[in-house]
């Protein structure tokens, strides 16, 4: 069936709901250029701005998925079960989380993006490793997670193309922070993925999308709702990223840190919150009797990594890369720590951590290291954080992103509870 592209605008534009038909049609239409960007570009402004109920978003889902491949990886032998994170400053969990959950009778096919603006990505990250490679064929991630258990590499581009079309418009026209277009964006490219089970931490905070815990309660409803609508057994948990995670945010420095806590070390809250998602990861996937927590801090799940990166060319031996310029920030009064996450991350990325356009490049070693733990007493002079860079130009404009963002408060303020919420199908 065909229809106008102005009629499907003009009945989103006027608060009505997108028919099955409409819908199919205009996602399968966009994909292969017949609507053109600024049609759908009008369109999703008229969905960010008038929403889409359940079934809408239902079949938008759908359709997105038959825009591409459903990718099968046959009987590993293990069940498959996978994770996604709304992005955050310093939220490297999937590092220890894969090969953790690996560790434990999981298979985990983890196939994720690259950073843009101030939250890092997944293949950044692991790239700082000497070696390692981000693209493999599909035959190289079943083999891998056959062998392995756990895969993080880069998304195909057969896996929901329209979603790729439409997050690169959404990105430049101001269409990004939209309920219904997240939830489909995601839950399109997971479900395509092929996975058994998914664990969504949907981030909530100044370092999030989604910056009030309601908005981040009502996206995580959504893409659970989704994960039901579409078989795939979904959990969430809505989690707290208003100040960093870990001390760590940039690629290198983040990889020496997950290195830590697969080795049965670091910092608490990023333990914490890798064991959580374990936990729901392993409850979908069936497996009990283990406890992942016991897993990974007897250093049990770090063969996997070794084992995950070698698979990927990556030398899990070899030295990360180290930024040619470090400055210290001190602490301007006494008092308790209060990092904002945004303000790092903004920082970090100014640093050379992460990019403004796609096409740029990331520098491994460029980021920021936290010295002190949020809500831990500090003294006039003390130094709390380190700024690494292989451009010292870009010095400044970390130090003003983050005026105003180190607050030290004169009462004491702990560090915010991580795990905010869970929403179960
Ligand atoms: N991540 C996605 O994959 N899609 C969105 O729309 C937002 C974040």
């Amino acid at each position: 069936m065909t229809f106008s592209a102005v009629d499907v605008i003009t009945a989103k534009r006027d608060g009505g709901r997108l028919s099955d038909e409409q819908i199919d049609w205009v996602v399968a239409a966009y994909t292969r250029g017949d609507v053109a960007d600024e049609q759908m570009s009008s369109l999703a402004m008229a969905i960010l701005l008038n929403g889409m109920d359940t079934p809408e978003i239902a079949r938008w889902t759908q359709a997105m998925i038959d825009s591409g491949e459903v990718l099968s990886f046959g009987d590993l032998g293990r069940p498959l079960v996978d994770k996604h994170s709304t992005g955050g400053v310093g939220d490297k969990i999937t590092l220890p989380l894969a090969p953790l959950v690996a560790a434990c009778g999981a298979a985990v096919p983890q196939l994720s993006g690259r950073g843009l603006g101030h939250t890092g990505g997944t293949l950044d990250k692991l790239e700082a490793i000497p070696g390692w490679r981000a693209s493999l064929s599909l035959e190289e991630i079943a083999a891998q997670l056959a062998s392995v258990g756990a895969v993080i590499c880069a998304t195909t581009p057969t896996l929901a193309p329209a979603d790729r079309k439409l997050y690169a418009l959404r990105d430049v026209t101001g269409t990004v922070e939209s309920i219904p277009l997240i939830a489909s964006s995601i839950m399109s490219k997971k479900i395509a993925e092929g996975t058994g089970g998914l664990v969504l931490d949907v981030k909530t905070g100044s370092g999030a999308f989604m910056k009030t815990l309601d908005r981040a309660r009502e996206l995580a409803a959504t893409m659970v709702g989704i994960g039901s609508a579409h078989g795939l057994a979904t959990t969430a948990l809505v989690t707290d990223m208003s100040v960093p995670l870990g001390r760590a945010a940039g690629n290198a420095l983040e990889v020496a840190e997950s290195v830590e806590v697969l080795r049965g070390g670091g910092p608490a809250d990023v333990v914490e919150l890798t064991v959580a998602l374990a936990r729901e990861m392993l409850a979908l996937a069936g497996i009990t009797g283990v406890d992942p927590a016991e897993v990974l801090a007897s250093g049990a799940a770090y063969p996997v990594w070794e084992a995950m990166i070698a698979a990927q060319g990556g030398d899990p031996s070899a030295a990360l890369p180290v930024a040619s310029h470090v400055e210290t920030v001190t602490a301007d009064r006494s008092g308790t720590f209060v990092p904002d996450a945004l303000a790092v991350g903004v920082a970090a990325w100014r640093l050379g951590a992460g990019r403004a356009r796609k096409e740029d490049a990331v520098q491994a070693g460029a980021g920021v290291l936290l010295l002190v733990d949020p809500g831990d007493e500090v003294t006039a002079g003390q130094p709390v954080l380190e700024l690494h860079t292989d451009t010292p130009d870009a010095v400044a404009g970390a130090r003003a992103a983050l005026d105003g963002g180190l607050r030290i408060s004169a009462e004491p303020t702990p560090r915010p509870r991580l795990l905010l919420d869970e929403v179960r199908a």
